[in-house]
């Protein structure tokens, strides 16, 4: 890992391009102006080394979620986890992908048009991800949690059933936005004259389509019809 020492930032990311979050994150180029160490590019700035190289050794780490047995865990620990991994994984990344997007529509737009509309959908995502979180943690989980807890199913609505159909319905349409996606993005691969932030933008597009669809499952397959079942058991 300390090798990385000698290395400039341009040949870190294009090693390994899941680093390319953590040089964002400490403002330091590793696009065009990447030909620096990263001692030479903190030198003028109070960014302490060692902050950086823990944070490119846990890159990597972070999303290693498959060995978790996500069917036998309770239902309120279940929410919990979705709401502190995936919602807060969501609204950590949609900046900075939107950002990416962004720029990489403005400079190579004009040879490779698809990434302006791979710029749009993700703006369009981004805002009713947002919103749809929110209908979640405001409103359903906390329905929910009131069945486990309380063991009744008096809510504002008639059966829990509408809150989750709607989700359900939300899902659909923000997987068929993030597959046109990866449609659009030949399934996350860029040209080989990509610059680093092209190849950044692509990488993390493809790790939040991977974190979307685990969100998705875990919602869909093991919460939903874990919490219809509930419903069902204490209206007998
Ligand atoms: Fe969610
Ligand atoms: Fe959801």
């Amino acid at each position: 890992m300390r090798d990385i020492l000698n290395k400039t930032i341009a040949e870190i990311v294009s090693d390994d391009i899941s680093t390319a979050s953590v040089f964002k994150k400490y403002h330091l180029d590793f696009c065009c102006g990447g030909g620096k160490t990263i001692s030479k590019a903190c030198e003028k700035t109070n960014i302490n080394i060692e902050d950086i190289l823990y944070d490119l050794e846990n890159v990597n780490i972070s999303n290693s979620n498959s060995n978790l047995n996500f069917k036998d865990w309770k239902l309120d620990f279940l929410i919990d986890y979705i709401v502190n991994v995936h919602h807060t994984f969501v609204l950590e990344n949609v900046g900075v992908i939107n950002e990416f997007a962004q720029k990489v529509a403005t400079v190579h737009g004009d040879h490779n048009p698809e990434n302006i509309e791979i710029a749009n959908l993700f703006a369009q995502l981004s805002k009713e991800l947002i919103s749809h979180m929110k209908k979640e943690e405001d409103i359903l989980f906390p329905a929910i949690k009131q069945m486990i807890n309380n063991g009744n199913s008096d809510f504002d609505f008639d059966t829990i059933e509408s809150p989750i159909k709607m989700m359900e319905e939300e899902h659909d349409n923000a997987g068929d936005i993030i597959k046109k996606i990866q449609q659009l993005s030949n399934n996350f691969s860029t040209p080989d004259y990509a610059c680093n932030t092209y190849k950044a933008l692509y990488h993390k597009l493809e790790e939040f389509t991977n974190d979307l669809f685990q969100h998705i499952h875990l919602e869909n397959n093991i919460l939903f019809p874990k919490v219809r079942i509930l419903e069902n058991e204490l209206k007998m």
